[in-house]
């Protein structure tokens, strides 16, 4: 990735308090979107979340020969495969373009995708996805930076995940929703946006069984229908409110969540002393009396999520105490670290672990954001910092949260994007 630019100033002290809405889940409207492309026909996508990685996506199957009308949503009709092949510009800005990958093959026996390459958290391979559709009947080379994959229709399959994986997971569900026969694909990721996409793909007529289990059992079906349908709402926004919410003594209500994908970390916010009222579709941080030291290990769903790593490794910076956060998904996913010390933490690394020992007091800094959750984190920690934080690049920010800025401003932040 290469696009810089962007700053936030963050004035920080003030304690959040009100309501947000919280948006659509990033992570199930890039599948939904690739998941249009199996179909002739209509799909409608509702609660797509305004942020650059939709906008790739969209730009993406736009290229492929998807029509996109924006009414009630977005409609998306891919009549005609124009293009076979997702350039290098494009998945180079957003990994998870490499899900265009299946979609176009299952419908039309062909696709070439450019090899993402290493990103900031780590070397990320895609490799189960290409054994994934190997299995499947693809015959698929590599050459010259791109992966082209042949079939002339898949056949179902067995095939076990040798690490989870939740791209990986609806990339081969989606590919063999159109295969001769039937998938029983195993190790599956049961994250909340793997269920998701299988309630799409199902009103698209898809025959799934099992998703939001390790095993998923896909018969195979001719062809796909159109269908409309409401995004879930974001997990890993709706934590970063309430963290954020917490690590500034503030009270702040979402709407329009879905609580029982967040049980993990409320359980964690429960620990570290935060009282919550739970009701519907909305969750409200209350109170918080004294922060304490809660440890957290991420592991793929239902376990704590890597992506509310960083922010919870902010709001122990304030917790009196140590606390350990393990992480266990990606290699590389401390970068915010350095930049939290910067700003006063006493954070050590060992190994997978950051060990970190509280609480010190913040002071304001010029950091510098690194991926879309470590923005977050550095976002967190200028709020309850003393004096001005400036994060520069937030662009990575830009790519998953819709409207960080007039959201956290909403919430009596002082807050501004300076260019
Ligand atoms: C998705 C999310 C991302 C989240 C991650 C883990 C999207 C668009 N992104 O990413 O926000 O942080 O899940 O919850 O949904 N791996 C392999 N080979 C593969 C695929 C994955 O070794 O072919 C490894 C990865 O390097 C990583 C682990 O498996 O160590 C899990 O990664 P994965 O679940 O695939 O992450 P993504 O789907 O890319």
């Amino acid at each position: 990735m290469n696009e810089t630019g962007g700053r936030i100033r963050i004035a920080g002290g003030k304690p959040l308090s009100g309501e947000v809405v919280i948006s659509g889940a990033k992570n199930a409207a890039l599948p939904a979107l690739a998941a249009t492309l199996l179909t002739a026909n209509e799909v409608s996508l509702l609660n797509l979340p305004r942020v650059a990685d939709v906008t790739t996506m969209l730009e993406l199957i736009s290229h492929l020969g998807a029509e996109i009308k924006e009414e009630k949503g977005v409609k998306i009709r891919a009549e005609k495969i124009e293009s076979h092949q997702a350039p290098y510009e494009l998945v180079k800005r957003m990994r998870a373009s490499v899900l265009v990958l299946g979609p176009l093959l299952a419908r039309t026996g062909r696709a070439i995708v450019a090899m993402p390459g290493g990103c900031a958290i780590g070397a990320r391979p895609i490799d189960l996805h290409l054994t994934g559709l190997s299995r499947l009947g693809a015959e698929i080379t590599v050459r010259h930076g791109y992966v082209e994959a042949r079939a002339k229709r898949l056949r179902g399959a067995e095939y076990y995940f040798n690490t989870v994986t939740v791209t990986g997971t609806e990339h081969i569900m989606m590919a063999a929703t159109l295969a001769k026969g039937k998938t029983i694909l195993q190790n599956c990721a049961q994250e909340p946006e793997v269920v998701d996409l299988a309630h799409l793909l199902t009103k698209m007529g898809a025959k799934i069984e099992g998703a939001g289990t390790p095993t998923i059992i896909i018969e195979g079906v001719e062809e796909l229908d159109g269908a409309s349908h409401s995004i879930i709402p974001d997990r890993i926004e709706a934590g970063t409110y309430l963290i954020a919410s917490a690590i500034t003594g503030g009270g702040v209500k979402l709407k329009k969540v879905a609580p029982k994908h967040l049980t993990s970390l409320l359980d964690k916010l429960i620990e570290a002393g935060a009282s919550l009222k739970i009701k519907g579709t909305e969750v409200e941080l209350t109170g918080l009396e004294e922060l304490k030291p809660v440890d957290v290990r991420t592991a793929p769903y239902p376990g704590f999520p890597t992506d509310m790593q960083a922010q919870w490794t902010s709001l122990m910076t304030q917790a009196e105490g140590t606390s350990i956060i393990t992480e266990t998904i990606f290699e590389n996913r401390f970068m915010h670290i350095s930049e939290l010390m910067r700003m006063g933490a006493n954070i050590r690394i060992e190994g997978r672990s950051a060990i970190v020992t509280g609480k010190t007091p913040l002071s304001g800094a010029l950091v510098t954001a690194t991926d879309l959750r470590a923005s977050a984190s550095l976002v967190i920690a200028g709020l309850v910092a003393e004096g001005e934080t400036i994060v520069e690049n937030i662009y990575h920010l830009e790519r998953g949260y819709e409207d960080l800025v007039g959201k956290l401003r909403q919430l009596g932040a002082e807050i501004e994007k300076i260019g």
